[in-house]
């Protein structure tokens, strides 16, 4: 069931994304060769409680830190570490998640350590692009999988792999609600947007193979041909008219 959220909860979704947005920025600014995901982790879940939220991944099913670092062929979920060193030509994903009186954001980004291969920041600018081409989709009235179509066909023409066996997903009490979002094209229309919907929108983009796995610490998804990913996700609210992107600030906006 999905929920159709009321006019107080999309207040404090707001708040919790623009709380979000905010983490994310700084924690953008700070990236850095020679950083650890370790000291990443650290001072976003620092920013995190100074803003007075909680980190929603921490111990989220046994997940080890506040924010998720995942460097190169790393797709998601990613454990810091203190002897993980970002280095310059590295994609360093960060995903992370905020509770804010009892309300959750998600969102993410990909960032390219000092001067990068341009292949990399392509597959970095189509995913995030193909972000916005679903969300122009992403009106009530349409049906949800018009959003995984639009991704999706964005995304095709480059080539590169989109991951199949992780999706976007509602959001709202819970970090992980209905309905399923997938970043492919989907035959069935799946169900109708109503305003009021929120969800986390993420496609995760490879530069070769779709195909990925995980590591032995039970978290980590990498590229099954080792080549880089990327990942960009926004918790989005659907209206009567354009969607609004909650966990986004205006400065990043696009
Ligand atoms: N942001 C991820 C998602 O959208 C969740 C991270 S899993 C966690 O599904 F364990 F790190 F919380
Ligand atoms: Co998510």
């Amino acid at each position: 069931m999905i929920k159709i959220k009321t006019a107080e909860e999309i207040q404090l979704m707001r708040e919790a994304g623009e709380i979000l947005a905010g983490v994310l920025d700084r924690l953008g600014e700070a990236l850095a060769p020679g950083m650890s995901t370790m000291e990443i982790n650290d001072l976003g879940e620092e920013l995190i409680r100074k803003a007075g939220a909680i980190p929603s991944f921490l111990d989220y099913e046994g997940y080890p830190a506040s924010i998720c670092v995942s460097v190169n062929e790393e797709v998601v979920h990613g454990i810091p570490a203190e002897d993980r060193i970002i280095e310059e030509g590295d994609i360093v994903s960060l995903d992370a998640g905020v509770i804010w009186k009892g309300y959750q954001s998600d969102a993410a980004r990909s960032f390219g350590i000092g001067k990068m291969n341009p292949k990399l920041t392509e597959l970095m600018d189509v995913t995030r692009e193909s972000f916005f081409a679903g969300i122009k989709m992403a009106k009530s009235g349409n049906y949800l999988h018009d959003i995984s179509n639009a991704i999706s066909d964005h995304i095709r023409p480059y080539g590169f792999g989109i991951v199949k066996q992780l999706t976007g997903h509602g959001i709202g009490k819970d970090m992980h609600e209905d309905p399923i979002i997938p970043n492919y094209r989907k035959l069935s229309r799946g169900p109708l947007l109503k305003p009021g919907m929120t969800l986390a929108i993420e496609p995760m983009v490879n530069l070769g193979t779709w195909k990925v796995g995980i590591l032995e610490d039970g978290w980590t998804i990498v590229t099954l041909d080792g080549k880089p990913s990327a990942h960009y996700e926004n918790t989005v609210l659907i209206t009567e008219g354009e969607p609004e992107i909650l966990s986004l600030t205006d400065q990043k906006a696009e």
